[in-house]
């Protein structure tokens, strides 16, 4: 027969997008429904939900609407109690420091969404007061485990590039500011003093996607614009947007590759995916996206030529290949269910887990390095972090 364990979860913060949607639906949830999370031995883990949030009424609709039986307003009540064993952070960036050093006083593991803390020294903190309690700790790196960088993971490893030379990024979309028509992600995103800007948020992402896949980040060069000074909120009020919406960044990476990356909320799509990322090696070079990744070999390499009396002739997308997704029969599962399973397992079984608050810390360094380097219009090399100095 097989045995069963059941964790009680701690999710603060569960109101909001990411809390919500990707938290608690697609991963908490979706594995309730599949039976809980299987060990090494053949054994699983059941995860029971606690709500965390302000909103009462909030909770209980979102308790009803899901059949899960504990919600509470009372982070202190919820950690208090032995059976919740992980404590869950998805709340505004501002609110997370605070809250997880009550949990990791309160002896839980803890599990968290980007950027782990606000500044730096803020998450060495973390790292060293989780190590010094003993209890497990990891960050939420979503985008390692999307179809298309798992893709481009498989390139690399099979040696496809040669020699990598560059990676050139293009990230986001139009936000709307929100006067005539609404804005698609909260507000608190555009004001610096509620933890907002798009180096802080997106930089942290560009931090261990640069460092799992080419080399970790060594210095960076940055540029970060506030390209809309003036938004409007949820309740229809105008406000400065006092965050940067828009970086433009070059990142050399440990091993000789440049990285270059552009990210904005004030940009129209002209591209296949809303992320995408060109690596080019000697010998062959591949645009990965969210899902796909198509590739040219060295071989296949037209012979382009500069003539801008003519007419282009050929279609230079049409060059490239698709890359299958050959990854089983269930296809690519939601990376943020997968990154929580691998989480219980390193919880309950000790299985290894690369992505902890040192990692988080990393993220951290990067958007602060990048901010930095905008305000002084300079290089700023990233000193390595060993968790011990600030
Ligand atoms: N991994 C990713 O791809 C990704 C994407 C977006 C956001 N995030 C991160 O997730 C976190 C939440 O972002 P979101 O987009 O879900 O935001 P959101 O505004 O939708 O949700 C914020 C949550 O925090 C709660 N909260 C607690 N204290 C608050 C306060 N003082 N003011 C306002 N809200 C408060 C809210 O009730 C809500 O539940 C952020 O730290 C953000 O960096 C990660």
């Amino acid at each position: 027969m097989t045995t069963t364990q059941t964790l009680g979860v701690v999710m603060n913060g569960v109101t909001g997008r990411m809390g919500y949607r990707q938290h608690l639906v697609r991963s908490i949830l979706a594995i309730r429904e599949q039976g809980g999370v299987a060990l090494a031995d053949g054994s699983r883990v059941v995860l029971e939900p606690v709500l965390v949030g302000r909103d009462a009424d909030k909770l209980r609709a979102m308790a009803d609407r899901h059949g899960i039986a504990a919600w509470t307003t009372n982070l202190d009540t919820a950690l208090a109690d032995p059976a919740n064993t992980i404590y869950f952070d998805a709340q505004v960036t501002t609110a997370r420091e605070k809250a997880i050093h009550t949990a990791i006083a309160a002896g839980k593991h803890i599990y968290t969404e980007k950027p782990t803390a606000e500044t730096l020294t803020g998450a060495l903190d973390l790292a060293r007061a989780a190590d010094a309690a003993g209890v497990k700790h990891g960050v939420v790196q979503d985008k390692l485990f999307l179809p298309g960088l798992l893709k481009l993971r498989r390139l690399i490893q099979g040696g496809f590039f040669g020699r990598i030379l560059s990676v050139r990024g293009e990230f986001g979309y139009w936000v709307f500011e929100g006067d005539w028509q609404a804005a698609q992600r909260p507000s608190w995103n555009y004001r610096a003093e509620d933890g907002g800007g798009i180096v802080v948020d997106m930089f942290c992402h560009w931090s261990y996607v640069l460092e799992n896949l080419f080399g970790r980040v060594e210095a960076v060069t940055a540029k970060a614009v506030t390209h809309i000074p003036t938004r409007w909120d949820e309740q229809g009020r105008e406000y400065p947007a006092t965050a940067d919406d828009a970086a433009y960044g070059i990142f050399e990476l440990a091993g000789g590759v440049v990285a270059q990356i552009n990210s904005s909320w004030a940009v129209r799509v002209n591209r296949d995916e809303l992320v995408e990322f060109q690596v080019d090696g000697t010998e062959g070079s591949a645009v990965a996206g969210l899902r796909r990744c198509r590739v040219q070999h060295r071989s296949a390499t037209p012979t382009p030529v500069w003539n801008p009396d003519l007419p282009v002739t050929e279609s230079f997308r049409d060059q490239w290949q698709e890359i299958p997704d050959n990854a089983g029969d269930s296809g690519f599962d939601n990376g943020f269910k997968v990154q929580w399973e691998d989480f219980v397992r390193h919880v309950v079984d000790d299985a290894p887990f690369a992505f902890d608050f040192l990692a988080g810390a990393r993220g951290v360094q990067l958007a602060e390095c990048g901010l930095r380097s905008s305000a002084e219009g300079r290089r700023i090399e990233l000193p390595v972090l060993d968790g011990k100095s600030a």
